[in-house]
């Protein structure tokens, strides 16, 4: 039943930006925020040598903020969507084997063939309802012990309004993200801001994969 529901909910993720894809870039700098904020919060040094997992990729925006501040960190990025991966192998074409894109569906069961040091969600989880958890799930096995979760996305609104209009672009709303978060992962910095005149709140977390 459940992954009868997420191969439909994949397929409207990818219907959906198959159009948004083309005004993608020209239109999400203007709310969504703290994208750059996230990767300043990455706890490694500039020089380090890492990798990093970004899921949900999209045209590569997040992606690019890690190339620039981190010159030799490994990137991989998954995205189902095949519109939005190629404005992102436009985007990052240019750093050649320090950049794999991947199209594929990042899903819950999928066979673990590498172990990351940071694993970044960035305005990806709250387009995904139901089944977010598991994602997380994935990304814990995917992650090397004291290894990095880095998430900045959508977190709550006071109005109504705002949070029906965003349901119908597939966005939920509902301070969902911060307690499974909390429960896999070890916070070592979580911030909670204002978006634009104070509507909704978005959210940057960056936690560490320890049991401890
Ligand atoms: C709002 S965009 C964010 C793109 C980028 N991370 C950014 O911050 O600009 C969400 C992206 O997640 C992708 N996506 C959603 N669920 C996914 C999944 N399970 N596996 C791979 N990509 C997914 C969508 O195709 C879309 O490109």
């Amino acid at each position: 039943m459940n992954q009868l529901k997420t191969t439909s909910q994949f397929d409207r993720i990818k219907d959906w930006y198959v159009f948004q894809s083309r005004i993608y870039d020209l239109t999400r700098w203007t709310f969504l925020f703290g994208r750059k904020k996230i990767i300043k919060l990455v706890p490694f040094q500039k020089n380090d040598s890492f990798s990093v997992l970004e899921v949900g990729c999209g045209t590569g925006t997040t992606l690019k903020y890690l190339t620039d501040r981190f010159p030799n960190a490994r990137l991989s990025g998954y995205d189902l969507s095949e519109e939005m991966l190629e404005v992102a192998e436009n985007k990052l074409s240019k750093y050649g084997e320090r950049v794999k894109l991947l199209n594929e569906a990042y899903t819950p069961g999928k066979m673990v063939k590498e172990k990351y040091d940071v694993i970044l969600f960035s305005y990806c989880l709250s387009m995904i309802n139901p089944d977010f958890e598991k994602l997380l799930d994935q990304a814990k096995m995917e992650l090397k012990e004291n290894g990095i979760l880095a998430l900045v996305d959508f977190h709550n609104t006071d109005y109504q309004f705002y949070k029906d209009f965003m349901e119908e672009n597939h966005i939920t709303l509902e301070a969902q993200l911060l307690p499974e978060l909390e429960k896999r992962f070890k916070p070592e910095s979580l911030f909670i801001k204002k978006g634009l005149l104070g509507i909704w709140k978005y959210l940057l977390f960056i936690g560490k994969n320890s049991d401890s």
